[in-house]
């Protein structure tokens, strides 16, 4: 390729990867693919299209990893690949007269020979990415609750290479818990690094209290504690100790809605005037007055928190005013509860129900356009922003494996080597719904119907 800045011929070597964790697998590729030409273009995944093709336990960031090619002084120039068929692209856009990849790749990219010379590299024997991430963190990771809370978690964490589950604890026996012992709830976390909490609200605080004191990490389901008080607690041993204490909300991992709340606080919609939620489910059980002697969580518990955490993470926590309206069967079960928030130049309102059934979507309205995700909108893969004019709507769609699990627990033991929760969720945030669990079960200011 002649370069016509310089008048001069460049043979142009193009070459993609993750570099996660750059090795000398690594090194080796970039200085053979070096060799065949002048120019080494380095294409680095972005972190999206890693995840959308479900490399999702990527320890770095993509800056890190671009940082680190860039230290190699190999890469005479470092793009972003960021979406399917983007090589032939860069190939045309560039004038590429080589692509090198290594030779676990044979025969997937003779489809380029067709713009460029294809060179398949011999791979470095013995050393990847996978294998340095397995070694250096194998999380111990101890599951706490119900067997049929968590057998989902288990599955998805299967396929998480660094994390191993050594046993649950008040889960008992259960055929979709593959076989994992049940330990008594110390017994366990003297066999951790970590636990994943989503036991009964109102033991939380207990269990999450003593595993940091043990020296534990902690992914903990919301509400973590009732009160505003305990909540601050935790937060605080936990940074004293240098222990991870992350919110374990699932949907607060998943890339759509991750971008959906960048996209609300980015001003997309201009300036939000109101969020609305909805979350319910028909229970287990059919009997009402059954619910809470079977255990069965109320809608408080088992959607109180998914429901609030958008509106709190939208329009913060300073509302000047709230009414919660709740239908309940007894003191603890309520079927159905409405919590309206009234803020400065804002309202919101959350709907949960439990034996009760309703749209589950999410509304953003804001004075430019309003963002819609249709239900179940916490499961969230896909939502729309839509405008005035429809011919500008815009559809988002970011594929979610599982339930999203998978997501939560990625961040996890990314949070646990760095020694850095990604702040998800806010601890305003988190201190806020404790408040709101405490106020609820204290039956401050409820309305009951
Ligand atoms: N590579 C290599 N020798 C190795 C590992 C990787 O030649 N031992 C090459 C790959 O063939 C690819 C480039 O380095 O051309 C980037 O690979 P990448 O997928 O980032 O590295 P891996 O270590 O294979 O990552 P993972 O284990 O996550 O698949």
């Amino acid at each position: 390729m002649i370069d016509l800045q310089e008048g001069v011929f460049l043979k142009k070597v193009i070459t993609y990867g993750t570099f996660d964790m750059l090795h000398q697998g690594h090194l080796n590729i970039l200085k053979r693919a070096k060799e065949l030409g002048d120019y080494l273009i380095v294409g680095v995944t972005s972190d999206d299209f890693d995840s959308r093709r479900g490399k999702i336990n990527v320890q770095q960031s993509m800056m890190e990893r671009v940082e680190g090619v860039k230290e190699t002084g190999l890469a005479d120039q470092i793009i972003i690949e960021e979406y399917e068929g983007q090589k032939i692209d860069d190939i045309n856009r560039f004038g590429i007269d080589i692509f090198a990849i290594g030779s676990d790749w044979q025969g997937k990219f003779d489809y380029l020979s067709e713009f460029c010379k294809v060179i398949y590299l011999e791979r470095t024997k013995g050393i990847s990415s996978t294998k340095i991430r397995s070694k250096n963190n194998h999380l111990k990771l101890g599951l706490v609750g119900k067997a049929k809370r968590l057998w989902k978690v288990a599955n998805e964490a299967v396929s998480i290479n660094g994390i191993d589950i050594v046993g649950t604890s008040g889960a008992g026996y259960d055929r979709r818990l593959k076989k994992l012992n049940n330990y008594s709830f110390d017994q366990l976390i003297e066999r951790v690094d970590a636990v994943f909490i989503e036991s009964d609200v109102n033991n939380r605080y207990e269990q999450i209290k003593y595993s940091l004191e043990c020296g534990k990490h902690v992914l903990c389901d919301l509400p973590m504690a009732i009160g505003r008080r305990q909540q601050k607690e935790l937060l605080e041993i936990a940074q004293k100790k240098d222990i991870v204490l992350m919110s374990g909300i699932k949907t607060a991992y998943s890339t759509a809605y991750y971008r959906l709340i960048l996209m609300v606080k980015s001003g997309e919609i201009g300036k939000v005037l109101s969020v609305e939620t909805t979350c319910t489910s028909l229970s287990e059980s059919s009997k009402l007055s059954n619910y809470s002697e079977n255990n069965i969580w109320s809608a408080m518990d088992a959607w109180g928190a998914t429901a609030l955490m958008p509106i709190f993470q939208v329009l913060g926590t300073n509302y000047v005013n709230k009414t919660i309206i709740s239908k309940k069967i007894d003191s603890y079960f309520d079927l159905f509860t409405k919590m309206d928030f009234i803020y400065k130049d804002a309202v919101a309102t959350a709907k949960i129900g439990k034996g009760v059934k309703s749209e589950g979507e999410m509304i953003i309205s804001g004075t430019k356009g309003y963002i819609y995700v249709p239900a179940p909108w916490w499961k969230t893969d896909y939502f729309e922003i839509r405008y005035e004019d429809q011919n500008k709507n815009k559809r988002f769609f970011y594929e979610l494996e599982g339930e999203g699990f998978k997501y939560e627990l990625v961040n996890f033991l990314r949070a646990i080597n760095h020694r850095r929760t990604l702040s998800y969720t806010g601890n305003d945030v988190l201190e806020e719904i404790s408040q709101i669990y405490e106020e609820f079960y204290n039956r401050k200011g409820i309305i009951r119907i």
